[in-house]
């Protein structure tokens, strides 16, 4: 039996294709949601517009500060899995949800496969960076989605068996869901925009959003990319940086925020921007394979592919830099090659995971 460990939207976007493929082959498996996104438009939408089961367990645990939002994601699991007895734990990405999971199903001595393995940002004032390098070096199973990424876990002592070359189940993701967009939804037209005239943003990143100088200088540079390229600039606003928007009092006029949107509009959105600009991880990969030019408003990545093939360039969070940055983007020859392999990443992973046997039933 497979156990999927799941909390935030991201994680159930890119477990989407898993879910789908232990569905298809007929496999024994279930969801354990932790809850640590809980709004409707974090999560419930995602698996209505997917089509995805439900989950079979939600710990609900919410928001929290790291250590308090990790015990409670680790005793929550614990409990489930130690019922369930999964012969392999899938966890994905760099979330607290992952960390603490892999961290729990490693404890009861279960066998942990870790989608997305080896990303590194080499800045450990990420919280992301510290879930990654935990979760990495307790999981038995590690899903590279590419060849940097296994050289990262190589360089930091990784066993190479454990380590198999997927590319990264965002590829399935967005090819399994482009069309069915094209079919059920029209966002462009809701919006009144044109195709490639229209930039798109999104900004959650703790360290960027957090900092009140750093959130009013991202806002800075969206408003000198608006003044230079009179084009609207649409802005779903993630809960944390709305949160913060309201907290710190920051002005906002002339942007065009609004709710999440869910996965089918947003990918929608994305494949007939001018310029993505993000901070988000997911984000810089899926404009990589949708041909779109990203400004990532961050100084440094764990996606180099996408600097190496010339998909994204990285603009901190410094308003001229952004305006730079976006210059330079709106001249790209949207030609490159998408290095994070070919859509079936979720068939590797689903099959690897079908043939282990857990550790307790290879002792006998
Ligand atoms: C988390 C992940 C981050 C990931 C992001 C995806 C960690 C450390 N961070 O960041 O890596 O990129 O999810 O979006 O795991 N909130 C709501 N509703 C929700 C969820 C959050 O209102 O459904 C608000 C709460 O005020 C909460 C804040 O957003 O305190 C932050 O949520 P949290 O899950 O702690 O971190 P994210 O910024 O979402
Ligand atoms: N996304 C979405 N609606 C939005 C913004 C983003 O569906 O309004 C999707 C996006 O397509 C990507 C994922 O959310 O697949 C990225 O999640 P997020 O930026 O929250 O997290 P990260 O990837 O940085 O961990």
């Amino acid at each position: 039996m497979i156990g999927i460990l799941l909390g935030t939207r991201p994680e159930i976007i890119k477990m989407s294709p898993i879910i789908r493929e232990c569905e298809q082959r007929g496999l024994d498996y279930f969801i354990l949601h932790t809850g640590q996104h809980y709004s409707y438009e974090m999560d419930r939408l995602f698996f209505e517009e997917l089509e995805l089961p439900d989950p079979g367990y939600n710990l609900d645990v919410g928001s929290g500060t790291h250590a308090n939002q990790t015990a409670r994601i680790m005793t929550g699991v614990e409990d489930i899995l130690a019922k369930e007895s999964p012969d392999v734990v899938l966890v994905q990405g760099d979330t607290n949800t992952v960390m603490a999971g892999a961290l729990a199903a490693s404890k009861l001595h279960m066998r942990v496969g870790h989608i997305e393995a080896g990303l590194r940002s080499f800045n450990r004032q990420m919280p992301e960076e510290i879930n990654r390098v935990v979760t990495d070096h307790i999981s038995d199973h590690l899903f590279a989605p590419t060849e940097g990424a296994r050289r990262n876990l190589l360089a930091e002592g990784i066993d190479d068996r454990k380590i198999c070359v997927t590319g990264n189940t965002i590829v399935d993701a967005v090819y399994q869901n482009l069309e069915i967009a094209k079919k059920r939804v029209n966002v462009l037209k809701a919006l009144d925009l044109e195709p490639n005239n229209y930039f798109l943003v999104t900004a959650h990143r703790q360290e960027n959003v957090d900092s009140r100088a750093r959130l009013k200088e991202i806002l800075k540079g969206l408003h000198a990319v608006q003044k230079e390229f009179p084009l609207p600039v649409i802005f779903p606003v993630h809960p944390r940086t709305e949160k913060r928007i309201k907290e710190l009092g920051i002005g906002v006029d002339g942007l065009n925020l609004t709710k999440p949107f869910g996965f089918l509009e947003f990918l929608q959105l994305e494949s007939q921007a001018k310029v993505v600009l993000t901070d988000s991880g997911g984000v810089q990969e899926e404009t990589c394979i949708l041909g779109v030019p990203c400004a990532t408003m961050r100084y440094d990545t764990e996606r180099p592919e996408t600097l190496d093939i010339g998909s994204n360039i990285l603009v901190g969070a410094d308003s001229e830099a952004i305006l730079e940055g976006v210059r330079s983007a709106v001249t790209w020859r949207r030609c490159w090659k998408n290095p994070y392999g070919d859509g079936i990443a979720g068939k590797m992973i689903v099959m690897v995971c079908a043939a282990t046997r857990s550790r307790s039933a290879e002792g006998r």
